[in-house]
């Protein structure tokens, strides 16, 4: 077992992490957010959605949001866009880096956007084309990889395939999402050396969500298996509002401390990003589900 020496975080609070919370934090502080994230040595904060404002009320001032964060210099702002509308609102507030997001549950792609996962493939064609002829980055996600919220059948072959045409379409980076935190080491065990017989494993990222407590497992699984990249949201913000019973993802501070005591580097500052935590906790009124951050904040209370 070789475990990498350096691992690149992709952090999910901005965009994962506040497109469930029920009451709408004030653009203000989304911005005053991201700027304390920036500081913390991420070099990855995906910031928001241009998505439907009817399908995410939270995320509809994404572009006041996008325009009013402080790019700080060596970090990337990746935007998620389901679509052409989305990527021109994108690309008007000033966005260098985009994500398109498709599953391999149709019932949840459907839910999600609204089509097909050969619809969302076929549009995505377009964007993609797009943002390479303006030099954007992409990065394709794929949901439900380990298992859909209405039941229907996952397979890896099916994760395999959907994750091959978006690279074909010329996806930079992938993202394979637990969406409803049900997958379990054995399932990773079985994904990702399919994932690598089929595509270049350093352009895959896993995104665990932590409903069922298995992420850190999950993580550990897929670090052994060779993936470098990884999602995750400071304090385990986060949820999809159409994948029923999501909860957030793993937590930063709880990926941090893992990788840290494996002694594998991420270049980032835990204390910098619990700052960042503490900071959107007291607008969200309730506590935060990391327990790396929950055991910092018992030790100075
Ligand atoms: P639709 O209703 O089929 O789309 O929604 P439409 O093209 O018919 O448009 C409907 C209305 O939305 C129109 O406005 C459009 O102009 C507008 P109206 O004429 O009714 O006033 N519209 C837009 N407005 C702003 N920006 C846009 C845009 N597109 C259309 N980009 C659509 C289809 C894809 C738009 C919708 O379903 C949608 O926005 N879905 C997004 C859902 C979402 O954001 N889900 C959460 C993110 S995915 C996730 O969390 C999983 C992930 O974390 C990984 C994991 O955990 O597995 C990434
Ligand atoms: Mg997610």
């Amino acid at each position: 077992m070789t475990l990498p020496k350096r691992v690149k975080l992709v952090e999910m609070g901005p965009r994962d992490g506040l497109q469930n919370e029920r009451e709408t934090i004030a653009t203000a502080d989304k911005i005053a957010y991201i700027d304390l994230l920036s500081q913390s040595g991420l070099e990855w904060i995906e910031a928001t959605s241009f998505v439907s404002p009817k399908a995410i009320p939270q995320l509809a001032d994404a572009a006041e949001v996008f325009a009013g964060i402080r790019k700080a210099p060596g970090v990337r702002y990746p935007v998620l866009v389901p679509n052409l509308k989305g990527y021109a609102r994108a690309r008007e507030a000033g966005a260098d880096a985009i994500a398109v997001f498709t599953a391999a549950s149709e019932h949840f792609t459907k839910r999600n956007i609204n089509m097909t996962i050969g619809e969302s493939l076929d549009a995505f064609r377009g964007v993609v084309a797009a943002a390479q002829a303006d030099d954007v980055w992409v990065r394709g996600y794929v949901s439900t990889a380990f298992g859909s919220p209405f039941g229907d059948a996952v397979t890896p072959q099916m994760v395999v395939d959907v994750c091959q045409a978006l690279v074909e379409m010329g996806c930079d980076e992938l993202s394979i999402g637990d969406t409803i935190g049900v997958g379990v080491p054995s399932q990773v065990e079985e994904l990702v050396p399919m994932l690598a017989r089929a595509l270049p494993l350093e352009q895959v990222a896993m995104h665990f969500h932590d409903t069922r407590g298995t992420a850190l497992a999950n993580l550990y699984a897929a670090l052994q298996c060779g993936v470098g990249i990884f999602d995750s949201s400071a304090g385990g913000l986060g949820g999809c509002p159409y994948a029923p019973g999501a909860t957030g993802n793993v937590g930063t501070e709880d990926v941090l401390y893992l990788l840290d005591g494996l002694g594998i580097e991420t270049g980032v500052d835990i204390d910098k990003v619990r700052a960042a935590s503490r900071f959107i906790a007291s607008k969200l009124g309730h506590g935060l589900t990391s327990k790396t951050f929950q055991a910092l904040e018992a030790g100075d209370a």
